[in-house]
């Protein structure tokens, strides 16, 4: 029987770090410490809107988060401004590994779907960007489930979309919270460890590889 394989999108497909550019142009040398804290901040407020079931899209997370990086780091961004960062976190480049190695993937007969926080939108336009949208057999967003990784919701949702069991799931995922609940959920999944910095959280519930980039994935999954 095939496989699902589901890629997490921001951060394992698609590079967040792709913002600094246009960071750099606003606002000089603070801009990495300034990603650094949008992409946590993004998160940490997709995980307390799941906790506390009070859902608004990833889209949402990501613009309040942006309010906050420019209190934290007392930025004053003009609302153009704002609105230009916002313009480029909907254009992020895929990482340079992507393309060659979902094609490689594609060339086996698992069935291979984009799985996010993202809005099937916002997650649609990024793979046509990056001309990897026609690698998926489609885009699985959380939205439609109205939580966020890892809500346990989330990943049988992708299985009931797929019909596939959660034994034959795999995720690939960069960020270990998402390794961790699709573990938790009874997948199957593989880190991403993209740099040598990441560090993976000591719960006891591994990933079933660690792979340093997407060119190795072939490798590793099986038949
Ligand atoms: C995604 O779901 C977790 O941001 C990550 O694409």
């Amino acid at each position: 029987m095939k496989l699902a394989i589901a890629f997490d999108v921001y951060g394992t497909l698609i590079d967040t770090n792709g913002v600094l550019e246009t960071l750099e142009a606003l606002i000089g040398d603070r801009a990495e410490a300034f990603s650094r804290t949008w992409r946590d901040k993004q998160l940490e407020y997709s995980f307390r809107r799941g906790l506390m079931q009070r859902y608004l899209p990833f889209p949402v997370c990501t613009r309040q988060a942006l309010e906050y990086c420019c209190a934290v780091h007392r930025v004053a961004l003009t609302d153009g401004q704002k609105q230009r960062l916002m313009g480029a976190y909907g254009e992020l480049p895929a990482f340079a590994d992507v393309s060659a190695a979902l094609a490689q993937l594609k060339a086996s007969r698992h069935r291979l779907f984009a799985f996010s926080n993202g809005t099937r939108e916002a997650v649609g336009a990024l793979l046509a960007r990056a001309g990897i949208a026609g690698a998926f057999e489609g885009v699985v967003s959380c939205d439609d489930v109205g939580s966020f990784k890892p809500d346990p919701a989330v990943y049988a949702h992708l299985l009931e979309v797929s019909g596939v069991t959660a034994d034959r799931a795999w995720l690939i995922s960069g960020n270990p919270f998402d390794v961790i609940g699709a573990r938790s959920a009874g997948w199957h999944a593989a880190w991403v460890r993209r740099s040598d910095d990441a560090v993976f959280d000591p719960w006891g519930i591994e990933p079933d590889c660690t792979i340093a980039g997407l060119a190795e994935l072939s490798a590793v999954m099986p038949d």
